[in-house]
């Protein structure tokens, strides 16, 4: 019999059945009025969960395209950015920047690592600068930002956009649009809120509006924050044709968040996240980032000495679990392992279970349970 396969990259997530249920419903047109309340509901749900007074726009794409809104609504070219990188994705809104005629300036961490906040300070004291994006967390390194912190210290910037990349943080990690001072916070549907790929959110605070105001006709079309916020408010208005099945999925994945509790989902994965590493170091991988600023969403893994990625990785899909492998220079050097979404205990047992066996078949000496135990101890605190 063939074993299960559990996908544990990080995103997309395990989707649950009851999500899985609402992909699976028959259509309808999306200016049935039945339609439109869903979707009315869930942009004001979605709201009310980051507590954004802006507003938020759910719609189809992916996190990438997210990031073209956040820039494109709050620049215009031969403005200064300022790019503070944790990683791959840190790195990509460099492209989407400079694609734009951005003045980009790019503050980079060593891998692992975080820029300090008070190098942000002085480096945006330095020049006008009309947005500055981060990401919560960096899928490619693990590591997850203050972005209170910065939210705190950016109020002395109130010319420079705070945009945050939530994609594999928001409903997992903690975030608060309105009390975090944040601009823009976007994400992406595959993530921790357990949905298929296609959607995202994006929060637009008051303050980021306003600014797409200032900047009168910009030349994006699809991710324009005025083309959609008359569709925001009365969604059964047309300008491009709304993911109906993705809404209610998300609608369905926002009803489970709030079953849980927000904060209760965050204690969760933060709980998780740190029996899951403990684990994982007691079989000798190594966590890329520093204690202090690593994610809950997920794990990037560094290998012990004489474990080959490809063989290991190919050993962990026939035994039942599909990770990520490293990104740039980690490339064969780690894996990546979500531990987010609607994901439990029990999955979490199979796939230390399974990372044991495939350690074995891969000549790696392992007390069979041993880091089972290490975990169960660590959720039994
Ligand atoms: C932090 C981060 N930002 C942006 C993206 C891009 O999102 P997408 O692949 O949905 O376009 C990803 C994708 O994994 C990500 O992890």
């Amino acid at each position: 019999m063939e074993t299960k396969k559990m996908v544990m990259i990080p995103g997309p997530t395990p989707v649950v059945k009851s999500i899985q249920d609402q992909m699976g419903r028959e259509i309808q047109a999306f200016g049935d009025p039945r339609f439109v309340a869903d979707y009315k509901k869930l942009i004001e749900d979605l709201g009310k969960l980051l507590n954004c007074s802006g507003q938020t726009f759910p719609l189809a794409g992916t996190g990438t395209l997210a990031m073209e809104m956040a820039i494109s609504n709050t620049t215009k070219r031969g403005d200064n950015v300022l790019i503070i990188s944790h990683g791959y994705f840190g790195d990509r809104f460099i492209e989407i920047c400079e694609r734009k005629g951005l003045n980009v300036d790019v503050m980079s961490a060593e891998w692992g690592q975080i820029i300090p906040v008070a190098d942000i300070e002085a480096k945006l004291q330095s020049k006008n600068y009309a947005a500055m994006t981060v990401s919560h967390v960096d899928t490619a390194t693990g590591v997850c930002a203050p972005i209170e912190e910065i939210g705190e210290m950016m109020k002395k910037f109130p010319q420079t956009m705070y945009i945050v990349d939530g994609v594999a943080a928001t409903v997992g990690q903690f975030e608060d649009v309105d009390g975090m001072n944040i601009d823009i916070l976007f994400t992406g549907s595959q993530k921790a809120f357990g949905v298929c790929p296609g959607m995202f959110v994006l929060w637009a605070s008051k303050r980021a509006l306003a600014r797409r105001k200032e900047l009168g006709t910009i030349p994006e079309y699809y991710v324009d924050f005025e083309k959609w916020l008359p569709i925001m408010e009365t969604p059964s208005k047309y300008f491009a044709t709304p993911a109906v099945n993705l809404v209610w999925a998300m609608a369905e994945a926002v009803r489970i968040i709030n079953e849980e509790g927000y904060q209760v989902r965050y204690q969760r994965h933060l709980k998780n996240a740190r029996a899951m590493q403990a684990a994982l170091e007691s079989l000798g991988f190594t966590v890329l980032a520093e204690k202090e600023h690593r994610a809950v969403t997920l794990s990037n893994l560094v290998y012990p000495e004489g474990l080959d990625d490809v063989s290991f990785r190919n050993t962990l899909y026939e035994e039942g679990i599909t990770v990520a492998g490293g990104l740039a220079a980690y490339a064969g050097k780690m894996f990546r392992l979500g531990h987010m979404g609607n994901i439990d205990i029990n999955d979490e047992v199979a796939v230390l279970g399974v990372i044991e066996r495939a350690l074995i078949r891969c000549g790696i000496s392992v007390e069979p349970g041993a880091s089972i135990g290490i975990y169960m101890k660590e959720m039994a605190k």
